[in-house]
C-alpha cells in the first residue's frame, strides 16, 4: 500500500527551506501519542442514515452560494460506511492514537427535544472497539462545529444560555456510553474559531456578522461572539464538572478543550504593535478561551477594552470554570502579523477582530510572512510552532499540551490532473519543519504529549469544500477510493524509525 509508482515532482522546491527539517522519532518521549485527526461532518456522510437528525451544516450547505462549488457533506468520505477501512489506514501509518468527533445529531437527533438514537451509539461503539483492537488510543471530540438544527430553531443555539443544558446532556450521553473505553475527551473544538467564523466573519452557520467585519444583515459582531464564547465555556465547564464528579473517579480519563492558536509577529517593530500581538493572542488566539478555564476569568487585556460587553462569570461559575481542563489541545497552522488599531488607523474589513483593537495580516509590504498555502491566512512559518508552544507553556503553568491538529493544504492545483495529490513533497516538508520546531520546544521544557496530523484523508473542508486538501490520503471523489500520498509513506517511516543514528 505504500508503493508509489510516480516519482517525486517538486513544484515548490524552495518552500520553507530556511528551517530545519532534521527531525527524528527519538526526539519525542517514548510514550508520546502520534495520530491523525478528523471530524464527523467532514468525513462521515450518511447524513440521513439510521435515524440521524439534521445538523446546522446539513442545512447550511444546501443553501446555494455558501460553499465552494456548492459542495456539501451529504456523502463526504462516506466514513459512516467505510470507518473500518479508515481505521486500518490510520493503523497502517504506525500511529498510536486517533482523533475523531461525535456527531451530536446522530446521537441526539433533536437535542434534548427528542430521544437518544441507539444507532448513533452503536456506530461510535464500533469505531471505539475497532480502535482499541488495533491498539489506537481514541481521542474524542464531543462538539466539532456540528449540532442539531433543532437547537437553532428552538432557541438560537449558542446565543442562548439554554444550550448549556443541551450540551451537558449530550456530553453525559457520551461519557455514559463510551467513557469506559475513551480516556481522552475534548469537549469543544476551537471555540475561538467557531465564534469568529459563525458570529464575526459570518461564513459558518448561522452566518451572523455585522459591518465592518462582514456583509451580513443578521448579527452584531460587537457582542454576539462574546456571548457565544461565554456559552461555549460554561457548557464546557458544566460538562467537565459532571465528568469529574460522576465519571472520572471510576473511568479515570482526562478532559480538555482544543483551541486554535496562530502565532503573531508585530507588523512594525514598534511598541504599539508588540501590544497588538499581545491582544491578538489574548482576544482571538487561545487566551479568550484558555484564561477562563485556567484562571477563572477572561484575559485582563480583554477586560480592559471591552468593559461591559464582555460577560462576567458569577463567583459560583468562576469556581468551576477555573481549573476545568486536564490538558490543552492546540491546533496550530499559521503565523500572521498583528498591527495596532487603537493608536493607528486600520483599514476596515474581515481581518479586524472584535471591535477592531488589532488588525492581522499575512503580508508586509506585499511580502508574505511565509509560504502561502491553499487556505486564506495560513502561511508556512514553522518557528511559529515553537513560539506558540513556548508561550502557552509559560502562560498556563506548563500544563500538558497535545497538538491536536497541524497540517498543510497546497494552493489549489491549476489543472485537473492528479493533483497535489500523490506527490506531496511540500506537505512532507511542512510536517518535518513543524515537528522539528515542536521538538525544540519540548527540549526547552514544554510538556507536550502528542501530535495529530490534520488529516487522515482529504475531506470536506467547510466553506472550502473538497478543493482544499489536507489529507495524508487522496480520496477519489467519484469512487471514494483512498490512496496514500507520499506524505503517508513519510509519516509511516518517521514513526517506524526509532534509531538515534542519523
Ligand atoms: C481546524 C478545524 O478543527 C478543522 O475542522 C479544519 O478542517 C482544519 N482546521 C483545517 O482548516
Amino acid at each position: 500500500v505504500f508503493v508509489h509508482l510516480l516519482l517525486y515532482s517538486s513544484s515548490n522546491a524552495q518552500a520553507f527551506d530556511t528551517e530545519s527539517q532534521d527531525v527524528k522519532r527519538y526526539q519525542f518521549p517514548d510514550n508520546f501519542l502520534f495520530g491523525t485527526a478528523t471530524s464527523s461532518y467532514q468525513v462521515e456522510g450518511g447524513y440521513l442514515d439510521d435515524g440521524k437528525g439534521l445538523s446546522n451544516w446539513d442545512v447550511f450547505t444546501h443553501i446555494p452560494g455558501k460553499i465552494n462549488n456548492d459542495e456539501n457533506g451529504d456523502v463526504a468520505d462516506d466514513d459512516y460506511h467505510l470507518f473500518l477501512e479508515d481505521i486500518e489506514l490510520a493503523h497502517s501509518l504506525g500511529v498510536n492514537a486517533y482523533r475523531f468527533s461525535i456527531s451530536w445529531a446522530r446521537i441526539l437527533p433533536k437535542g434534548k427535544f427528542g430521544e437518544v438514537n441507539p444507532n448513533g451509539i452503536e456506530f461510535y461503539n464500533k469505531i471505539i472497539d475497532k480502535l482499541l483492537l488495533m491498539g489506537l488510543e481514541p481521542f474524542v471530540t464531543i462538539f466539532h462545529f456540528d449540532y442539531p438544527q433543532e437547537l437553532d430553531e428552538r432557541y438560537g443555539s449558542w446565543l442562548n444560555p439554554l444550550i448549556q443544558e443541551d450540551f451537558v446532556l449530550f456530553a453525559k450521553t457520551c461519557f455514559k456510553s463510551f467513557g469506559d473505553r475513551v480516556k481522552y475527551w475534548i469537549t469543544i473544538n476551537e471555540p475561538n474559531v467557531y465564534a469568529d467564523m459563525a458570529y464575526i466573519r459570518g461564513i459558518y452557520p448561522p452566518a451572523h456578522c455585522s459591518p465592518p467585519f462582514g456583509n451580513c444583515s443578521v448579527g452584531n459582531s460587537d457582542v454576539e461572539p462574546l456571548i457565544v464564547m461565554h456559552n461555549l465555556l460554561l457548557s464546557h465547564a458544566k460538562a467537565a464538572k459532571l465528568y469529574r464528579q460522576e465519571f472520572q473517579p471510576e473511568q479515570g480519563g482526562n478532559i480538555g478543550i482544543v483551541v486554535n492558536n496562530h502565532w503573531y509577529e508585530p507588523l512594525r517593530d514598534e511598541e504599539v504593535d508588540h501590544q497588538a500581538v499581545k491582544r491578538a493572542l489574548a482576544f482571538i488566539g487561545g487566551g479568550w478561551a484558555l484564561d477562563p478555564l485556567v484562571f477563572g476569568d477572561y484575559p485582563p487585556e480583554m477586560r480592559q477594552y471591552h468593559e461591559n460587553a464582555l460577560p462576567r462569570f458569577s463567583p459560583e461559575e468562576a469556581e468551576y470554570v477555573k481549573g476545568s481542563i486536564d490538558f490543552i489541545g492546540l491546533n496550530h497552522y499559521s503565523t500572521l502579523y498583528a498591527k495596532d488599531c487603537i493608536h493607528s488607523s486600520c483599514q476596515s474589513g474581515g481581518d479586524h477582530f472584535i471591535k477592531g483593537f488589532a488588525y492581522t495580516t499575512g503580508e508586509r509590504d506585499g511580502i508574505p510572512i511565509g509560504e502561502p498555502t491553499g487556505v486564506d491566512r495560513f502561511y508556512v512559518v514553522p518557528r511559529g510552532m515553537e513560539k506558540v508552544i513556548d508561550y502557552i507553556s509559560k502562560r498556563y503553568n506548563n500544563m500538558p499540551i497535545y497538538v491536536t491538529e497541524n497540517g498543510y493544504s497546497p494552493p489549489m492545483p491549476q489543472t485537473e490532473q492528479a493533483p497535489d495529490l500523490l506527490h506531496d513533497v511540500d506537505r512532507i516538508k511542512f510536517h518535518k519543519t513543524y515537528l522539528a520546531a515542536l521538538a525544540r520546544a519540548i527540549r526547552k521544557g514544554a510538556n507536550v504529549r502528542g501530535y495529530f496530523v490534520w488529516t487522515l484523508i482529504d475531506n470536506f473542508e467547510w466553506t472550502g469544500g473538497y478543493g482544499t486538501t489536507f489529507g495524508l490520503h487522496y480520496v477519489d471523489r467519484q469512487t471514494l477510493k483512498r490512496t496514500p500520498k507520499l506524505s503517508a509513506t513519510w509519516y509511516h517511516d518517521f514513526l517506524g524509525n526509532r534509531s538515534r543514528a542519523s
